[in-house]
């Protein structure tokens, strides 16, 4: 039988074969270290699942608002000016299951067939394939890693044309865990501006992890004009370990956010009613800033060991991680050479892959982030594992010949 033409457009992902496989592993006894995970390691913070248990026991299981519960409009609204200097009405706020399906459904109320998004790379695997899935086109614009990553103002100037309609911000970044500075992000900002036709999505979920001298600010607050023309998106996954809860959040001029809403009515309705109210005490209840900051304190001592650990490694480079948490090695002084299973290392498919199979780490190819000579590890994970799994990285590298 006959399938859409759009699924062909979109890529399989490499990540969740990467994924499966070590799973399989696992489940058959092997000593895994997964460095794969998107995800952190920490359960959600109790009063969080408290608050959900009630709204079950309540009966809160029936159809909410579309956009959400007035309460968590509310809490997001002023979670954005409290946190990020942002005023949004409520009515300029929704939710849906996610950040991912937040910019998914704003890449469909935007994108016209054949309007361009402008991707910074290495970017988030998700971004380019939402944008096929809506009409449009991905333009990739490529970070130097000499540059730590970041891109010019002078290249993002050059890759917007009469076609673009938006383009993607995500500090910090997922894969390569930058972030941009305050007046780097004015810079391009600065370029953007000079186009009237095009939107800023600025993905600003990894906000709360931030390192080192890192700063975070949100792109909005950087002035008026960016602030008519952004969509802020943000959610619940990473900052308080609820990614499999399913909740995030945008907010912007209100034409988006209603066409937004209309395209939700009829897709999925509403994010589930039972943990609205939780979201809403997440963002309002100071616990969940506390439960934020202690979780943000670990993932900064393993960042900076996991960092040291990679950047000790013979001919392998890494950018240090100042934000979200990922360190993001280049491994291509090892392509050419082979693995003792046989596998010949070509690119960053073939390094993970052989990897896996002989020394039973996961890491996740940089290929489909637009990479193919990088490998994301994620240190979401104890220091006792980034010490043994960098430590097989270090042996396994040795036995490359
Ligand atoms: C940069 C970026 N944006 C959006 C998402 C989606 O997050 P969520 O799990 O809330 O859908 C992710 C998840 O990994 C991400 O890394």
């Amino acid at each position: 039988m006959r399938l859409a033409d759009r699924v062909q457009q979109v890529a399989d992902s490499i990540t969740l074969a990467v994924s499966a496989k070590a799973r399989a592993m696992k489940q058959a006894g092997i000593d895994v270290v997964g460095f794969g995970a998107g995800e952190p390691d920490f359960d959600t913070p109790q009063f969080i699942k408290d608050v959900a248990a009630t709204s079950l026991a309540r009966g809160e299981t029936k159809y909410t608002p579309t956009p959400c519960i007035p309460e968590l409009r509310r809490a997001i609204a002023e979670k954005f000016k409290r946190d990020n200097g942002l005023t949004y009405t409520p009515e300029q706020v929704s939710t849906g299951a996610g950040g991912k399906q937040c910019l998914y459904m704003a890449f469909m109320a935007i994108l016209n067939p054949g309007d361009e998004v402008v991707i910074l790379s290495p970017f988030w695997v998700s971004y380019p394939e939402q944008v096929k899935l809506s009409g449009g086109v991905p333009v990739i614009v490529p970070g130097d890693e000499a540059r730590g990553f970041k891109i010019t103002p002078e290249q993002l100037d050059r890759a917007i044309t009469p076609r673009t309609r938006v383009v993607v911000l995500n500090s910090p970044s997922n894969p390569s865990g930058i972030a941009y500075t305050p007046e780097e992000l004015k810079a391009l900002c600065d370029v953007i501006v000079k186009h009237p036709n095009v939107w800023i999505f600025s993905d600003e979920i990894y906000e709360k992890l931030v390192y080192g001298q890192s700063r975070f600010v949100s792109v909005a607050a950087l002035s008026t004009e960016l602030y008519d023309r952004t969509l802020t998106f943000n959610c619940h996954s990473k900052s308080f370990a609820m990614t499999g809860w399913r909740l995030g959040y945008v907010a912007g001029p209100r034409p988006a956010i209603d066409a937004i809403n209309k395209l939700q009515s009829q897709m999925s309705s509403h994010v589930t009613s039972f943990i609205q109210q939780a979201g809403a005490a997440a963002l309002a209840d100071p616990r969940g800033s506390e439960s934020v900051e202690a979780m943000r304190k670990q993932f900064e001592l393993r960042g900076r060991r996991m960092w040291e650990l990679l950047s000790a490694l013979p001919n392998v480079t890494c950018v240090p991680p100042g934000g979200a948490f990922y360190c993001f090695p280049n491994v291509s002084a090892y392509f050419g050479k082979t693995a003792p299973n046989g596998t010949k290392i070509t690119d960053a498919i073939s390094f993970s892959s052989a990897l896996l199979e002989t020394s039973h780490v996961a890491v996740v190819p940089g290929n489909d982030s637009g990479f193919d000579t990088h490998v994301r590890l994620s240190f979401a994970c104890s220091l006792e594992q980034i010490d043994k799994g960098v430590g097989r990285i270090a042996e396994f590298l040795k036995k490359l010949s």
